[in-house]
């Protein structure tokens, strides 16, 4: 569904923050990008949502270059991109709105999906007014709404605190398991990358490339117990090795 050929990025001044990359995402697959801050993950997703140039490669979706375009996925940047301004509502039929639905029909059509996304009786609250937990999902609500079967989501659980995390991941998963969305996921925290994806690529410290990509052991659907599992270990062992020899030789 998606494909990289070597996609790039060196800034002016010859800052290079990511080597040329080649990733292949199937459709229906749900693929993770793990590393450490500052190689470049958001760079990449950016490159893929459209909305950085890449200096090398390309960018294909459905076998087509789709390099330096915008509107072929779900995009949820890093930041929290709700406007203070608007409506929980009128946030999220944003995208819909962009590619030229009436805001009648969009507003039906998000409405719809508000008690699925745990913010039914918020629509017409502003952002402030919602817990940070809350205020993610309508962030993910927002990239849901594009009705795009690609979703690229930069870290989206990476402010919350743990238990909130836990329970936010496992609505996730069954999202993503029951609307057949593909996914590419960005996230520094390996027990994160280990139970939602059926596959991790590591990163390696800026310039970020990528190190090794690792079929994640574990079927679908999907249950936390498998966060207690020795398999669970054993994955998250194999991670903190990769990253580790990788720290190890970037200070050699
Ligand atoms: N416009 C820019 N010019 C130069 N360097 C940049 C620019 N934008 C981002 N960077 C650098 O690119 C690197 C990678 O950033 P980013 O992709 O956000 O990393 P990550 O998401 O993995 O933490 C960072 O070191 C950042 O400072
Ligand atoms: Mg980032």
């Amino acid at each position: 569904m998606l494909r990289l050929k070597g996609a790039g990025k060196t800034y002016p001044g010859d800052q290079t923050v990511l080597l040329p990359s080649d990733l292949i995402v199937e459709k229906g697959e749900f693929v993770s990008i793990i590393g450490p801050s500052g190689c470049g993950k958001s760079t990449l997703l950016d490159i893929i949502a459209g909305v950085n140039s890449p200096s090398t490669g390309s960018v294909h979706y459905r076998g087509k270059d789709i390099t330096n375009q915008t509107g072929h996925a779900g995009y949820m940047p890093q930041s929290d991109v709700l406007f203070p301004w608007r409506t929980i509502l009128e946030n999220v039929i944003l995208p819909l709105e962009l590619q030229g639905t009436g805001k009648d029909k969009a507003r039906e059509e998000a409405l719809s999906l508000f008690p699925q996304f745990g913010l039914e009786g918020f629509e017409h609250h502003y952002p402030s007014m919602l817990s940070g937990g809350m205020r993610q999902r309508a962030n993910f609500l927002r990239a849901f709404l594009s009705g795009r079967d690609l979703l690229l989501l930069d870290e989206p659980f990476g402010k919350l605190d743990a238990m909130t995390r836990l329970d936010l991941q496992k609505w996730f998963i069954s999202i993503c398991e029951t609307s057949g969305k593909t996914a590419l996921f960005i996230t520094h925290d390996m027990d994160e990358a280990i139970y939602l994806s059926d596959r991790i690529a590591v990163f390696s410290p800026r310039p970020g490339r990528i190190i090794e990509q690792i079929p994640v052991p574990f079927g679908r659907p999907r249950t936390e117990h498998i966060l207690t599992s020795p398999e669970f270990l054993s994955m998250k062992q194999k991670l903190l090795n990769l990253l580790h020899s990788e720290n190890k030789s970037e200070t050699r």
